[in-house]
């Protein structure tokens, strides 16, 4: 083992321009601001409406790049969460690539981890740090569910909203960085969260074998409680293996999905408000991006203090979870 490891070395975020109020969406479904507000938390939400899944994750990433007093030919690694891509290939990484005039030549790729994708591609980098296989990696998170939510289903569709949001991860030597980080996954629950969009069916195909709604489809009830019970676990083991307790947490970075699941979260472990960040109000559930969206807000705002102990932690479909201690 070296004594090499992954730092977050600058972050950025970037949401599509036009927002969503509650008040918007109960003109397109039998809903209301009392009720979307005081069961998740959210008011507004942004949506995209033209923008592609690569041009918002590259406004995030080039904030990030420019954060980190780094220059776009450092860059040396491109590992993107997504779920909702431009298109099946290529990737979103090689897009964001070709945007922001990274080094041609780098290894640049997307991985698929819904909710928790941004901590699945923050972990992956780190191992390419920590094995010398790079020295400043890009890790984005992006998502874009109005195009994978159906919009006359009030049950799912008031519920997330679109957005990007990333860091630089750069190699170092000190203190500072990723102290631990694991990933989780239960694919026999994947009824419970999914979207079945596939391509255009082919000539071979049987009967019956393709879903004819393609839309995100989510069991509400049993999410909430699996994700509560998931990430209050997650986050236990992980502060115990880091040999840290709950009451030296600076601040929880949750999964901003609905604040019942946060509050929830946050007694579990006796943390008080002003050590837990919230920003579910001004977008819903973004997805991969939701972590990286308000681990920057959190970073701009003056809330990460060098030596703090920042825990991020996700779930989403799949079923799959994740938890990562930072030291800022
Ligand atoms: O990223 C991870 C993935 N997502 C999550 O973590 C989300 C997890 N789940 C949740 O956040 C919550 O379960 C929801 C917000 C989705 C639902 O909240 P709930 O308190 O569990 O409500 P419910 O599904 O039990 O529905 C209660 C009632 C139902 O009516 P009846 O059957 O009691 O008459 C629903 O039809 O609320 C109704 N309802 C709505 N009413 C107004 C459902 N959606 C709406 C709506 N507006 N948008």
């Amino acid at each position: 083992m070296t004594n090499i490891k992954g730092k977050i070395s600058g972050t950025g975020s970037f949401l599509p321009e036009k927002v969503l109020t509650n008040y918007d969406l109960s003109a397109m479904v039998e809903t209301n601001d009392e009720w979307i507000f005081t069961r998740t938390g959210i008011k507004e939400r942004h949506v995209a409406s033209g923008e592609k899944a690569s041009d918002i994750a590259a406004r995030a990433a080039g904030e990030a790049i420019k954060d980190s007093g780094l220059s776009a030919k450092d860059i040396d690694l491109v590992v993107t969460g997504t779920v909702t891509p431009d298109m099946v290939f290529p990737s979103t990484s090689c897009f964001i690539q070709l945007d922001l005039g990274l080094r041609p030549g780098i290894p640049a790729f997307d991985l698929s981890a819904a909710c928790s994708g941004f901590l699945y591609a923050l972990d992956t980098a780190e191992r390419f740090i920590r094995t010398g296989g790079a020295k400043h990696a890009l890790v984005v998170g992006v998502d874009i569910f109005s195009r994978i939510v159906d919009w006359t289903d009030r049950s799912t569709c008031v519920l997330f909203g679109d957005g990007a949001g990333a860091v630089v991860l750069s190699a170092t030597k000190g203190k500072s960085g990723i102290l631990s980080s694991h990933l989780y996954s239960d694919g026999k629950s994947w009824q419970l969260l999914y979207s079945p969009t596939t391509i255009q069916s082919s000539p071979f195909e049987k009967k019956g074998l393709r879903h004819d709604q393609p839309y995100l489809r989510m069991k509400g009830n049993d999410i909430f409680k699996l994700a509560v019970r998931s990430m209050s676990k997650a986050i236990t083991k992980a502060l115990k293996e880091s040999g840290i307790g709950a009451d030296d947490v600076s601040l929880l970075i949750p999964h901003q999905a609905n604040i019942r699941i946060i509050k929830a979260m946050q007694e579990r472990l006796k943390l008080p408000d002003e050590r837990v960040f919230t920003n579910v109000e001004h977008y819903g559930n973004t997805s991969a991006a939701s972590i990286p969206i308000a681990l920057n807000e959190a970073n701009k705002a003056g809330r990460l203090k060098k030596g703090d102990i920042v825990v991020l932690v996700a779930f989403g479909g799949g079923l799959t979870w994740a938890c990562s201690v930072v030291r800022w």
